[in-house]
């Protein structure tokens, strides 16, 4: 499986399991030949204006601007780039022990079971920090491995034997470990009694409408309602009732068929890319868990949102049916001016769709927070390309599936029975503190307008998806009415549609708020703070080649969303993922997380040398002592 190291893991799943032939051509056409008109309506920011409303603000030319930093360059240096007056400083990294009798992290090696197990895991993505009795607790996802760095002591980066395939696994899932600052720096505390690794044997309780549902009972759990574990991780979300939200993405790539590699799975597990072939990571070849051909009601328990309480190293994660099963991105929990709670998700996979789950309880500090992320209803977007848009409840009457259990199962093949809108690979959803609006991060999708989904759905270009095989991205942004977020109608337009103006004219020069002073591509991680402003982050290309010259590394900009400016704060170190943000509670250090530096074998951050690179979260700080953000 050496193509799994060059391409991504869409394009793998398609690969293993080819998407439909496109059999409704005329529609296709239909489509793609009115696209002059979306975009007339549709990526001029203030367009909604013209529908009788005044939701988005003008593009303005201030002299001034509203970003405390002064703009950086793209690059493609091996470390972190900042602005002047910010510095990076490194709190945590794969492999550092958690408590003072783990191993230091061994370069030749790198590491084994045992050593994982006591250590700070894998590729970094979601984070947050919590406040707690007067300590710090940052939670971090561990999303995934890379085979040519985990097993880079091996030949070809494979596993040799079966503490290789452990040690994976145990790299993967949810570090918590509380922090503090030493002398200026931040640093892990060993021993603290809320460090945890969550990993994939991790006992969890489901929860929801799918809990003891006969798709969700194996042999090893009879009542459907004890899971074990939670893997590839990506984004996260947080609840207003202080637990951590971990999002399980592609949780189809773990599960195979190692004695029957011709075992076809059903047609509900090809909907989410699980067959009988992983991602090489084996977990099947030391756990029959993950053998579909054994196990097929496995995959049925992954693709949840799993509930963390990080103040109780002791407390059972809790997967939320409710929330839908997907390759989650991650979730932002919004209280709506009533109390309930309204949850915001992403499907990222190339033509998949948008959520929104609400409640129906209210929240209210202090007293029961039982079902505010299971008892609700679920509903997938629609948008239209007036620049309007719906949510579609997802029930049996709409859905035609037997019951809301099987729709907490089944959610792709329920989203697409009611015609939801196929996406440009949603990414993370992000809802502005200071505005009733939510930005969701489309990343890219070379399929757009050329091949359907997994489920057959066409993608035709239009709307919030404007580009065939959109190389670049877009923010998609939307205003629910009446500013109500449970209101099933919104107004949406494009905040920003990356692009390269060095390289392109029209459409893939990107919007107008795209210059080749802050161009990127691929926006992935957003995050609102406290002030409104939007953090981008993003996971695309950084050959600095073609379509991409000029752009440099991965970076992280931030963007305002009253005048669509966007400025670069800083540039990671080669071949990384800049991904994963949150700030210290007196928001004078901004946490960032670094993933996968040297992917392709070509960076030795953060250490230098001949070191192996390191996934890591940093701190960055302003020299003055100020606000970050
Ligand atoms: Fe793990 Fe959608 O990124
Ligand atoms: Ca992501
Ligand atoms: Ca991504
Ligand atoms: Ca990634």
């Amino acid at each position: 499986m050496s193509e799994k190291d060059e391409i991504s893991f869409d394009e793998y799943d398609e690969l293993v399991n080819p998407r439909p032939e496109e059999n409704d051509f005329d529609r296709v056409l239909e489509v793609a030949l009115s696209r002059r008109d979306v975009f007339k309506g549709v990526i001029a920011l203030g367009s909604i204006a013209t529908l009788g409303s005044q939701f988005f603000s003008e593009p303005a030319t201030a002299a001034t601007n509203r970003f405390a930093f002064e703009k950086i360059d793209a690059n493609s240096l091996d470390d972190i780039s900042l602005p002047p007056g910010y510095s990076a400083q490194i709190v945590a990294r794969w492999g550092d022990p958690l408590w003072s009798d783990g191993a230091e992290f061994d370069h030749g090696t790198r590491g084994d079971e045992s050593s994982q197990l006591t250590a700070f895991g894998d590729n970094i993505d979601g984070m947050e920090v919590y406040a707690y009795q007067g300590k710090t607790l940052l939670v971090v996802n561990n999303e995934y491995t890379n085979r040519k760095i985990i097993w880079g002591n091996r030949e070809e980066g494979k596993f040799a034997n079966d503490d290789d395939v452990k040690k994976g696994m145990a790299a993967h899932g949810v570090t918590v470990v509380e922090i503090a600052r030493d002398n200026g720096e931040w640093k892990m505390v060993k021993d603290s009694p809320f460090n945890r690794r969550v990993t994939p044997q991790t006992e969890m309780e489901i929860q929801g409408p799918a809990a003891g549902h006969d798709l969700l009972k194996t042999a090893a759990d009879p009542s459907g309602t004890t899971a074990l574990g939670t893997w590839n991780n990506c984004g996260n979300g947080s609840t207003p009732w202080g637990t951590y939200l971990a999002c399980e993405e592609n949780f189809n790539g773990y599960f195979s068929a190692p004695d029957d590699p011709e075992h076809k799975v059903s047609y509900e597990l090809s909907r989410y890319g699980v067959s009988a072939k992983d991602w090489g990571y084996g977990w099947a070849t030391v756990d029959d868990r993950f053998d579909v051909s054994k196990n097929p009601n496995e995959p049925n328990r992954a693709g949840y949102i799993v509930e963390i309480d990080p103040r109780n190293p002791d407390s059972t994660p809790k997967k939320h049916t409710g929330l839908g099963r997907f390759k989650h991105e991650n979730a932002e929990v919004v209280v709506n001016h009533d109390g309930r709670i309204v949850v915001y998700m992403g499907d990222d996979e190339r033509g998949e769709f948008m959520y929104r789950f609400v409640s129906n309880g209210v929240y209210a500090p202090g007293a029961s927070t039982d079902g505010l992320l299971d008892d609700g209803k679920l509903y997938a977007a629609k948008f239209y390309e007036t620049g309007a848009g719906e949510w579609l409840e997802l029930n049996p009457e709409t859905t035609g599936l037997a019951d809301q259990a099987e729709i907490c199962i089944h959610t792709r093949i329920a989203a697409s029975a009611v015609g939801a809108t196929t996406m440009d690979r949603p990414e993370w959803v992000t809802a502005n503190p200071k505005a009733p609006e939510v930005y969701c991060a489309l990343t890219n999708n070379k399929n757009r307008g050329i091949k359907p989904n997994a489920g057959g759905d066409l993608t035709p270009v239009g709307g919030p998806n404007p580009r065939e095989g959109n190389k670049f991205g877009q923010i998609v942004r939307w205003r629910p009415n009446g500013g109500d977020h449970t209101s099933n109608g919104f107004a949406w337009d494009l905040y920003v549609l990356a692009g390269n103006p060095t390289v392109h004219e029209g459409l893939n020069a990107g919007s107008d708020n795209v210059t080749a002073d802050n161009m990127f591509n691929s926006p992935d991680g957003i995050k609102f703070d406290d002030n409104g402003l939007l953090w981008i982050q993003t996971d695309g290309n950084y050959s600095n080649e073609e379509d991409f010259a000029n752009q440099g590394n991965n970076q992280m900009l931030c963007g305002d969303p009253a005048t669509g400016e966007i400025q670069r704060f800083l540039v990671g170190p080669n071949e990384c993922e800049v991904t994963g943000l949150t700030w210290s509670p007196d928001r004078r250090t901004m946490f960032v997380g670094i993933q996968h530096p040297g992917e392709r074998g070509n960076s030795h951050w953060p250490e230098g040398g001949d070191s192996v690179p390191r996934s890591a979260v940093i701190a960055i700080t302003r020299d003055d002592g100020g606000l970050v953000g």
